[in-house]
């Protein structure tokens, strides 16, 4: 027998009790991210490959070892997302949003694909929930950002929530405290892991990120990049910590918070999950000042985040799932499979007459015996059954299990109506 295909490593199937969950995040999101004049965004889910590469930065491990690149027939470089913020603004940028009032505030939630190695919580394909607000660098679009990501997750029940915040800087301060702490590595090169070694040149803040125990002990007297920051940005992230403080929302100011996309500038954060393994991360974001001139744009400031819906349902609390309504099961009887004849269609005209008028409805599809009809209309939970035969129709009342005759598929569908809004 040959071997049956499996969906690939990393992905998964979203079964219906899932989807019905993530429905339910999806419902929660849109309705805090509206109500802050957040609008949905769609862009494609493969982009020009150049996207990634001239913002979420070539030494990264995304763009060095986790995209989806491949070339297409007409021998274009196209990558499947690993993130939206660049899809974003390369919108942004092609439709002239900076002609709208400023800031432009957009949400989306689609798949996103990165190679990493799988493990609960981190996938090959996964969902991301996000806002962007483009066009402003008001340190209020900051805390208002921070701010909706730990509301919703908050209303999704997601548990034992940490924030942690930092402020990165302009790219001057940074490159000025990239020199130091080369600096620093290098004095202690023969303690570091190898692989921090070896990007000593090419991103040595990530060596903050390391669990290697001689590159931590390195790192607990590296200098700090907040202690560097110049005046203006120092001004910047204070006044966000003063409105985060106002919002009353807790948060830890963390000065080692690593990011692992090169875009930022100033303001950094992350919520991560005691309820969560390793991949604690749920959510995470900040400022991104440069990143539409690195697409060939003008200066757009932008402020956002993103959170992984996979990770915030294995954060929640557990919800029960909703079942799905149904109001009027139509039986059929002396029904045999397949054989149709004139109650078969009148049962079908009445199900389409029930559900035009607004009422969910369910039909016998599997040629069972009356008997096994009324017991798949209750464990549907169906309100009703009308019971569709040659001479008639009856309708059972599956509460008080009464059952009267009635003489039209319209007197059917006006009588579980008046029983819906009783
Ligand atoms: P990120 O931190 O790379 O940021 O990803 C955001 C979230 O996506 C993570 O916190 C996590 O919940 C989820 N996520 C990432 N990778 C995986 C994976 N392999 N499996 C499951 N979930 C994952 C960004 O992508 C930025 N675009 C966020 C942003 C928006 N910054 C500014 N605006």
């Amino acid at each position: 027998m040959s071997e049956r295909p499996q969906a690939p490593r990393g992905t998964f199937d979203v079964l219906p009790d899932q989807a019905a969950l993530r429905l339910a995040v999806e419902r929660c999101a849109r309705g805090a991210l509206e109500a802050a004049g957040y609008q949905r965004i769609e862009t494609p889910v493969f982009e020009d490959t150049d996207v990634f590469r001239r913002t979420v930065g070539e030494s990264t491990d995304i763009v060095q070892k986790e995209m989806y690149t491949f070339e297409d027939a007409g021998g274009r470089s196209l990558t499947l997302r690993p993130e939206v913020t660049a899809p974003i603004v390369r919108a942004y940028i092609e439709h002239g949003m900076h002609k709208l009032p400023q800031p432009v505030k957009l949400w989306y939630l689609g798949p996103c694909f990165r190679y990493e190695r799988a493990q609960a919580g981190r996938y090959r394909q996964f969902w991301q929930l996000g806002a962007e607000a483009l066009g402003s660098d008001d340190p209020a679009v900051d805390a208002e950002s921070i701010l909706l990501l730990a509301t919703i997750l908050d209303e999704l029940g997601v548990r034992g929530t940490r924030l942690r915040i930092a402020s990165l800087g302009a790219p001057a301060s940074r490159a000025r405290y990239r020199e130091l702490l080369q600096g620093h590595l290098r004095a202690h090169e023969d303690r570091l892991a190898a692989e921090v070694r070896a990007r000593i040149d090419l991103n040595p803040l990530r060596a903050f990120d390391s669990d290697h125990p001689g590159t931590r002990e390195v790192m607990a007297s590296a200098p700090l990049l907040l202690d560097h920051l110049d005046a203006a940005d120092a001004e910047h992230f204070a006044q966000v910590r003063e409105l985060l403080d106002a919002a009353e929302l807790p948060y830890e100011i963390d000065p080692t918070l690593v990011r692992g996309l090169d875009y930022y500038t100033r303001t950094v954060f992350e919520l991560t999950s005691d309820a969560l393994g390793a991949q604690s991360g749920v959510g995470g974001g900040g400022r991104y000042d440069g990143l539409a001139e690195q697409l060939g744009g003008a200066h757009v400031p932008g402020m956002g985040w993103a959170a992984g819906i996979e990770r915030i349902l294995l954060a929640a609390e557990e919800r029960p799932v909703p079942a799905p309504i149904c109001d009027l099961y139509v039986a059929v009887t002396g029904n045999v499979p397949g054989a149709g004849g004139p109650a078969a269609v009148a049962a079908f005209a009445l199900a389409a007459e029930a559900r035009r008028a607004g009422v969910p409805t369910q039909i016998e599809l599997a040629g069972r015996s009356l008997k096994g009809q009324l017991k798949q209309a209750a464990r549907l939970g169906a309100r009703y059954v009308a019971i569709v035969a040659d001479e008639g129709i009856e309708l059972k009342d599956m509460q008080s299990a009464q059952q009267e005759s009635v003489d039209s598929a319209g007197a059917v569908v006006a009588h579980v109506l008046r029983g819906r809004h009783a």
